[in-house]
Formats: structure tokens, C-alpha cells, sequence
């Protein structure tokens, strides 16, 4: 079955169940239940969507393998620049409440609509995605070259990793793109990627939130938003 079209089915669970049985036969260990992604950060469910010209695609990060004792400000600065650049939701296959929450506050104060999820089970949502998938990785083919290739009409998902990425996201995703052949950072990775594809669209949201910051020459300027002039 092709993997852009097939069901949105099937949880971890099973393996990882009888995995914790064997380990816990009193059934005393920890739940971790890693929930199906809500429908919205799945793709665009028709094709119509999908293909209408000037329509607005969803742009979601999916990150990897975070480590909550290391990865917590580096996962948040990977949502913060998703969200920073155009990106519409974030979802973290690991659980860690205190990125969720730091991030909605964020969001919350300067302004979304942009979503966090936690805690996302991520082959299913690779392999039920209905759009394109993009792994920045710097085993991947150089940018400038990929770029091209990926349409901006489709629904789309960007994969960035912390630890080791599961070779199966290699071959589940469409395009495996290096920012540069060398090892650095998902934040750097993602930020020239997205601008990459999208110029100086990638600047063009309309944040809607409490507080809006006025671009200065000199100085911070920071307005609540009731009080923003009108245009
Ligand atoms: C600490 S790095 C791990 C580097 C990893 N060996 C790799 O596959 O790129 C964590 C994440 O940063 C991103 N990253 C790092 N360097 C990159 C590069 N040159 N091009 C694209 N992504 C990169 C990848 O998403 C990677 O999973």
C-alpha cells in the first residue's frame, strides 16, 4: 500500500505491553501511553485542500528522541522557532510537561494559533501523514538541491531528531535534506531549512496575543495588544 495513502492505524502499545508484562508481573510499572495524534496535525484530510491554489498548508515539526534532563531548552527552542517561523503545531514524540507548558505560555503572551503535543506516537503519525515529509538530517541530500523538489502545496511535516534517528524515518519520510554534510544543531537546521523553502513568507504570520512587540531601530518595544495603533 503506498505510505501517503494508507490508514492512520495501530499504536506501539502492543510490544512495548508485553514487554513491560514480562518486566513487571504484577502489573505495578508506569503507564506511558503514547496517544494518535489529533486529526488537524495529521494532514490535510482532502485532496481539495491539498491542491487549491493560494491555500493555506499546515506546516507541523515533529521532534524526535528528546531527552527531558537534556534536550528540555533545546526542544523548546526548537517550537519557538517553528513557531517563530510560520510553523503551525509542533509534536514531540516524548512526554515532557514543563516544554509543553513553557511553550504555551509563549503562545499564550506573544501569540499563535500555534499547538504543542506531547507524548505523540510517531510511526503512525509518519506513516498516516497526507502531505509531505521532510527529515533534516546531515546524512541527507544538501538543500539547495532538495529544496526545489518540495512542493508548497501539501500539507507539510518536518522531522528534526535530538539522540540516534530509528532508520525507518529515513525511509518513511520523502526527502532526507542536510543543511550542510556536517553535524550541528536542529534549531540552526530547521530555521535555514524553513527559510529555505519559504523566503520571507517564513516572517509573514499575524501573531494574535497578548503583548505584541513594535520592530524598533533602537530599544524594546513591547505593546499589550489592546493597545497596538491602528493600521
Ligand atoms: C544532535 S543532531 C544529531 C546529528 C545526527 N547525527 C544527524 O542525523 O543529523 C540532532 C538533530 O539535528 C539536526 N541536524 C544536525 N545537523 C544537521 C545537518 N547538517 N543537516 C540537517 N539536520 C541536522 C537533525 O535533525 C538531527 O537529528
Amino acid at each position: 500500500m503506498d505510505q501517503r495513502t494508507c490508514g492512520y492505524a495501530g499504536t506501539r502499545e502492543s510490544g512495548n505491553a508485553r514487554k513491560r508484562e514480562r518486566a513487571f508481573p504484577r502489573g505495578r510499572a508506569p503507564v506511558r501511553r503514547r496517544r494518535r495524534a489529533p486529526a488537524r496535525l495529521r494532514g490535510a484530510k482532502s485532496t481539495k485542500r491539498r491542491t487549491r491554489p493560494g491555500a493555506r498548508v499546515r506546516i507541523t515539526v515533529l521532534r524526535l528522541g528528546h531527552r527531558p534532563e537534556r534536550d528540555k531548552r533545546i526542544t523548546t527552542h526548537v517550537a519557538l522557532t517553528a513557531r517563530a517561523l510560520g510553523c503551525d503545531a509542533v509534536v514531540m514524540d516524548a512526554k515532557d510537561e514543563r516544554v509543553v507548558a513553557g511553550v504555551r505560555d509563549i503562545t499564550k503572551r506573544f501569540g499563535g494559533p500555534f499547538e504543542i503535543e506531547d507524548g505523540v506516537a510517531f510511526r503512525p503519525l509518519l506513516k498516516g501523514f497526507q502531505g509531505t515529509k521532510v527529515h533534516l538530517t546531515m546524512y541527507g541530500l544538501p538543500l539547495p538541491e532538495v529544496v526545489p523538489q518540495v512542493p508548497l502545496d501539501r500539507d507539510l511535516l518536518v522531522v528534526v531528531g535530538a539522540e540516534k534517528v530509528p532508520r525507518e524515518v529515513y525511509e518513511l519520510c520523502d526527502f532526507n535534506v542536510a543543511v550542510g554534510s556536517q553535524p550541528h544543531s536542529e534549531v540552526a537546521a530547521l530555521a535555514l531549512f524553513l527559510y529555505a523553502l519559504r523566503g520571507d513568507a517564513s516572517f509573514g504570520k499575524r501573531f494574535e496575543g497578548e503583548l505584541s512587540v513594535e520592530p524598533s531601530a533602537r530599544g524594546k518595544v513591547v505593546r499589550p495588544r489592546d493597545e497596538r495603533p491602528s493600521s
